[in-house]
């Protein structure tokens, strides 16, 4: 099978050779861990191909994410960075980036989250909605201008796109048509994540279909840096965590060093493979239920009920309540495999449901 490169050998190495093409990947760790650096990788090797690479940053500007990687000595002159930063400061902005603010997608952003109007600065609220907008068009116009598609896009990072979104419900039902989007433009994808609060099990990191964590942690005084591979669909990987470096030539990650680590720090990556098997369990199982409603709206039956069902297990699934959200997935697969088998519509709401035999009409 073909494999995409993440523009960092040893990476390539733990992934058995690189990444599957056409698929959502995420990139994980605390901040200052190497997650855009890792990002820009991806991005250099693509163009070093001739495959065209789209990004889009809400973290930082683009003249700093650019300026970021110069010691790189890449030629990213061809990268495409759409500017997603809040603008609440004013950010110096190169001709070669669109400004969200100039697009004609704005009116449509505006819908959605909102632009304000403070101080005479501009603030702008960029929704998942909004960037899905601004991919889309970009991707397309690309397409038709030049015949070329974009081959890798990155979006760094989505925690910072949530910080401008819905909370609950809707952000996650929100990024499971993001990630259904970025499918669909068949391109391979790098989301950028940080796992804000270590007891949330954030949507993307269950959609998605693989997961690259860097580690940071100081040694004495010396800061050490690790990368792991958390999950890969479709693919064996190395399940070890490796030694990582930073320096002017870029992201070394050596495939077959040893991580020293105190027991404290071994005994939380063995939690979290376990944790990662359970949710696996739950995840396969959402996700043949979310194909399934697909097709159930394709044939115009209404599923209401199992979406509901299924948002209680994503719920569930972010909690960590594996059993409950096992329980509540399995629910809305049985739901839904009735539905389709009998085609029958919903049960009716109770407030439209016939009166009882001999009830008054
Ligand atoms: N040329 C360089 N030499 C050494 N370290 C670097 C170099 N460039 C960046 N770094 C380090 O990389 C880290 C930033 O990585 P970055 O990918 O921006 O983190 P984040 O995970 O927050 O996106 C910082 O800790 C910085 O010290
Ligand atoms: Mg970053």
């Amino acid at each position: 099978m073909d494999r995409v490169s993440t523009g960092v050998p040893g990476i390539d190495a733990m992934l058995g050779g690189g990444l599957i093409p056409a698929r959502p990947y995420v990139v994980s760790g605390p901040t200052g861990s190497g997650k855009t650096i890792l990002a820009m990788h991806f991005l250099a090797a693509g163009l070093a191909h001739g495959e065209a690479g789209l990004m889009v940053t809400l973290d930082e500007p683009p003249n700093e994410v650019k300026a970021n990687v110069t010691a790189f000595g890449w030629d990213l002159g061809r990268l495409k960075i759409l500017d997603a930063t809040p603008d609440v400061k004013a950010h110096k902005r190169q001709r070669s980036v669109i400004d969200v603010g100039t697009t004609l997608d704005v009116r449509d952003m505006e819908q959605v989250g909102e632009i304000r109007q403070s101080s005479g600065v501009r603030a702008l609220e960029v929704s998942i909605h909004g960037v899905q907008k601004m991919l889309k068009q970009e991707f397309f116009q690309r397409l038709e201008r030049n015949r070329e598609r974009y081959k890798r896009i990155v979006v760094d990072s989505l925690t910072a796109l949530k910080m401008f979104t819905m909370q609950g419900e809707d952000s996650r039902i929100m990024i499971q048509s993001f990630l259904r989007f970025l499918s669909e433009l068949e391109a391979t994808t790098v989301i950028v994540s940080e796992r804000l609060n270590p007891k949330i099990l954030e949507t993307e990191f269950f959609l998605s279909r693989g997961e690259i964590r860097f580690h940071k942690w100081l040694d004495g005084n010396v800061i050490r840096r690790a990368a792991s591979i958390e999950k890969f669909r479709g693919s064996s990987f190395d399940d070890r965590i490796r030694p990582m470096s930073i320096s002017n030539t870029g992201m070394i990650v050596d495939p077959q060093g040893a991580v020293a680590m105190t027991g404290g720090r071994l005994a939380r990556i063995g939690e979290a493979y376990l944790e990662q098997r359970l949710s696996e369990e739950v995840t396969t199982v959402i996700e043949g239920v979310l194909k399934g409603v697909e097709d159930a709206h394709r044939l115009h039956l209404s599923v209401a009920d199992v979406e509901h069902a299924l948002s209680r297990a994503m719920l569930q699934l972010q909690r960590r309540n594996y059993q409950k959200a096992l329980k509540a997935a399995l629910h809305a697969q049985s739901m839904l495999r009735d539905r389709l088998e009998k085609k029958s519509p919903p049960p009716p709401p109770p407030s439209v449901a016939p009166p009882p035999p001999g009830g008054k009409a």
